[in-house]
Formats: C-alpha cells, sequence, structure tokens
C-alpha cells in the first residue's frame, strides 16, 4: 500500500495546515510515507514517529536517523501532555485495537488548539485501492473478511470517533489520489508480500487458489499500463 501513501501524504499534511517551526507525530509511520513528507516540510529534528512493529521502526530510523522514531500503539503514547502542535495518524485508525482510545492520545500529546487529522481507505464504500482484490476474493470465497467492517472506513465514521475521542471543530473530508501501474505485476506482486489484511490473505491460500485470484484479478483490471484512483475518508478536529 505504500505506493498509494505516498501520494496521500501531503494531502493528509496540507489538511493539518503545518507550518515551519511545528512540531508533529506521526502516529503508525509504517515505512515512513508520511513521515518523509513532514521531514521534507519541516526538517528531521521537528518530526516524531511511533509504530508498533519493530521492523518500520528500524526502517524508518535507518531512512531518518534524525527522526525519534520509537516503538509503541496510539492507546499508549510515551509523551508528555501537549507535546506537539499537531499528530497524525494516516490510514492508522481502523488498525488500532481501540481508536476512540488511540485518537484521545494523539489530543492528549497535542497543545491546546493543535490539530489532530487521521485518514481511512473508503473501504465500505467502495472507494478504497484495494476493492477489486476484494470483490475477487469474495467471488471465490463467500466468507471472506474484507476491511469494510473496520473502523473508519465508512462516510462519517472518523467524526464518530474524533467526537467520542473529545476532539473539537471536527470536519470530514475525501483525500483521492491516482496512482498509475506500468504492469498487472505490479499491482499483483505487493500482495505476495503478506503485508496487511489482504497479502495476509493471499499468502495463506493454497496455491491453487491464490492463482486463481490472481487470474480474476487480472481479468478485472484494464490492459497496462492503468491507473487506480483511490479515495480514503478524512478527519481533522482541534484537541
Ligand atoms: C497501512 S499502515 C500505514 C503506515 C503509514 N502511516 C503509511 O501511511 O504508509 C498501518 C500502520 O499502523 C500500524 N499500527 C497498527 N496498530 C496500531 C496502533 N494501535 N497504534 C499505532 N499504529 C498501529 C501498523 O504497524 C502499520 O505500520
Amino acid at each position: 500500500m505504500g505506493r498509494y501513501s505516498v501520494p496521500l501524504a501531503p494531502l493528509l499534511a496540507d489538511l493539518a495546515e503545518v507550518a515551519a517551526g511545528h512540531r508533529v507525530l506521526d502516529v503508525g509511520c509504517g515505512p515512513g510515507a508520511l513521515t518523509s513528507e513532514l521531514v521534507r516540510r519541516l526538517g528531521p529534528a521537528s518530526v516524531t514517529a511511533v509504530d508498533p512493529s519493530e521492523s518500520f521502526v528500524a526502517a524508518v530510523h535507518e531512512r531518518h536517523p534524525g527522526v525519534d522514531v520509537s516503538r509503541c500503539s496510539a492507546e499508549q503514547l510515551p509523551f508528555e501532555v501537549e507535546t506537539f502542535d499537531a499528530a497524525f495518524a494516516q490510514l492508522v485508525v481502523h488498525f488500532m485495537a481501540d481508536p476512540v482510545a488511540g485518537l484521545r492520545e494523539m489530543a492528549r500529546v497535542t497543545r491546546t488548539d493543535g490539530v489532530v487529522a487521521a485518514c481511512v481507505w473508503d473501504h465500505a464504500g467502495g472507494g478504497g485501492p484495494l476493492k477489486l482484490f476484494w470483490d475477487a476474493a469474495g467471488e471465490l470465497d463467500r466468507e471472506v473478511v474484507d476491511e469494510s467492517q473496520l473502523a473508519g472506513t465508512r462516510e462519517g465514521d472518523l467524526t464518530q470517533l474524533f467526537q467520542a475521542a473529545g476532539l473539537r471543530e471536527v470536519e470530514e473530508s475525501v483525500l483521492s489520489v491516482s496512482v498509475e501501474h506500468p504492469s498487472f505485476e505490479d499491482w499483483w506482486d505487493p500482495f505476495t508480500l503478506g503485508v496487511g489484511p489482504a497479502g495476509s490473505y493471499t499468502v495463506g491460500l493454497e496455491p491453487a487458489l491464490r492463482a486463481e485470484l490472481r487470474e480474476r484479478c487480472r481479468e478485472g483490471l484494464p490492459p497496462a499500463p492503468f491507473v487506480v484512483t483511490a479515495r480514503a475518508w478524512a478527519a481533522r478536529g482541534l484537541a
């Protein structure tokens, strides 16, 4: 999903109106798509990043040695009250064990009137980048559990979660990105790495079923090169 989160990052950063001198927190930084955008805008010393995955923490540390990056979850942030001017969670809220607790923690560590901003793919509305994948998987297996039931994936979800976390003046919007794939393999191969729910599902299939899923996906896509446009729900609120 990194290819989609790279163009998403500047849109989320714009939403929070980050400006020179701001100190910001990237929660659930993963391999660093948003971290890189924040470093580009503010410099590494102004950016702090966290993720529960040791390998992602190591990846961001290697990529941006000047960024303070550590291992923890949104639900338990090891920072003092009002440490940051803004806190972000790009494509993370739907993976939090307790999204309201995670957002409440983000609000706690953000200064009064600072911005908390988050976005989640529109999996429930069919606008996410994995729609074709999960539709094809559902044709092969009616019991398949896609990502459409996760928190934040439908219109209004993020607003409710932000308000429940005590954020003020919450505004919801839509962020849209387009990514060109030069070949079908460029689109398919990342699923075989086992990352995220779609990747785990792919690598868990018997080889014959995996080949069938691959073929259905190929049939559902236009001839390469092709462009996939994906939509995410985004929300911002004041701490
Ligand atoms: C889809 S990735 C997004 C990574 C990155 N923000 C981006 O946009 O590319 C989801 C990330 O959320 C992290 N994550 C999962 N549960 C979390 C939690 N409770 N708190 C913080 N991060 C979490 C995962 O380790 C993973 O790095």
